[in-house]
């Protein structure tokens, strides 16, 4: 697809080569039209790098070739991020002193806009108008979120993060071979309580199961996360098309998934649960001045969720197991996938290796997809949101709901 991201002047800037990034790794023919006052905050050579293209911000060039007008003509989608309070006031004006405006004013393809600024200016009435004015021409606004701005201050007007900003941009165009279904995925690590202050955990980011659930999103699917404790920065507060819930300890995810699970299609346990619990957990903190010098710890197993989850299985549904493991011989591994995909009656298990540098808390991931009998279906490895296309490819078409 031939995207255009159009990058206005705000310090959000730099969070936009994240955004060309993520189009040109899922494939796409990216053209960035930046405003001469973004290229004061993102460099030229940095985007034309990542976007494998010229990058474009004068009017007067490419005249021959009626370039003011071809960009946007060309364009199959138009995604404008950042876009400050100045540009969207000049989009809802129609305004086209400047190549992105001619570019978004000759375009017929739709557009997303993400908006940055200072609360303030969010809030400013000016700014709120030309909000509704977009809108209400079904120009597609992702965001705000809400955090950390430039400076001291924080509240809404932070732009949404760009794997956010793709997920939204893409499903408006792309392809809704999901849509229909309904898709529980589980992301993020649980945490077991010893005492008000600790707990014991694991080191899941959640950014495989929350890949997914983006992806699953994007391909039209009505999507329910929760996520257990992931990582800062992995999801924005109210990100675009998802709902989410949040749980903590093994008890509060089984409850959610055991309740979602009886209206989805698709489960993916992507969630790194903890097989075990302290016995007790202390009303206090637990002092060394009582335990001395060894401290005993008495954990019981928690609950399988897979287990129970695929035991109550409505007809049709697809599960989808993840099994993480350190084993290094891949033979082995494979021996280990088998047996665990037997062993919890999933549709598929999806099998990595992790350890203290791989799989948790990384940006890419390399797996092998097992069915439930153990047959390897596939294979992939790159960015978690590619891999977690691949995995979305081998959910077997929607069935009729059975009338019983
Ligand atoms: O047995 P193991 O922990 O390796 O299994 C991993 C798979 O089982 C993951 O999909 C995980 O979400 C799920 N699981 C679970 N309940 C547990 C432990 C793991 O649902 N108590």
């Amino acid at each position: 697809m031939n995207i255009v991201v159009g990058i206005t002047g705000g310090i959000a800037a730099y969070k936009a080569v994240g955004v060309v990034r993520a189009l040109v790794r899922a494939g796409h023919d990216v053209h960035v039209v930046a405003t001469e006052k973004a290229l004061r905050f993102v460099g030229r050579p940095t985007l034309e790098a990542i976007s494998r293209n010229l990058v474009h911000s004068d009017l007067y060039e490419g005249v021959a070739e009626v370039r003011h007008v071809a960009i946007g003509q060309a364009a199959d989608l138009i995604v404008v991020a950042p876009a400050t309070a100045n540009t969207i006031a000049k989009i809802a004006a129609g305004h086209a002193d400047d190549l992105l405006g001619n570019t978004i004013l000759a375009s017929t393809a739709p557009l997303v806009v993400a908006p940055a600024m200072h609360t303030e200016m969010w809030r400013n009435p000016a700014t709120v108008s030309n909000i509704a004015t977009l809108r209400a021409r079904g120009i597609h606004v992702v965001g705000p979120a809400s955090g950390q701005l430039t400076g001291a201050d924080s509240g809404p007007g932070r732009m949404s993060e760009p794997d956010d900003i793709v997920a939204a941009a893409l499903s408006l165009v792309g392809p809704r071979d999901l849509a229909g279904l309904r898709v529980l995925v589980t992301a993020g690590g649980t945490r077991e309580p010893l005492d008000p202050v600790r707990f014991i955990g694991n080191r899941s980011s959640g950014r495989q199961g929350v890949a997914i659930a983006r992806a699953a999103a994007t391909r039209g699917a009505d999507v329910v996360l929760v996520v257990a404790n992931i990582e800062d920065g992995v999801l924005d507060a109210d990100p675009v098309g998802l709902d989410v819930r949040h749980v903590s300890t093994t008890a509060e995810l089984r409850d959610a998934a055991l309740a979602e699970a009886q209206t989805a299609d698709v489960v993916v346990m992507a969630a790194a649960v903890a097989d075990y619990r302290p016995e007790t957990v202390a009303e206090g903190k637990i002092k060394k001045e009582t335990q001395g010098d060894v401290f005993d710890l008495r954990l019981v197993r928690n609950p399988d969720i897979l287990r129970e989850l695929t035991a109550a299985r409505r007809p049709g549904q697809t599960i989808i197991g993840f099994a993480a493991e350190t084993e290094l011989d891949p033979v082995k591994l494979l021996e280990l996938g088998r047996a665990k995909a037997a062993r919890k009656g999933v549709d598929l298990l999806v099998l990595n290796r992790v350890g203290w540098a791989e799989g948790f808390g990384t940006p890419s991931n390399d797996i092998v997809v097992l069915t439930g009998g153990g047959d390897r279906v596939t294979e992939a490895s790159g960015s978690k949101s590619d891999v977690a296309d691949r995995i979305l490819d081998l959910i077997p078409p929607p069935r009729p709901t059975p009338s019983e």
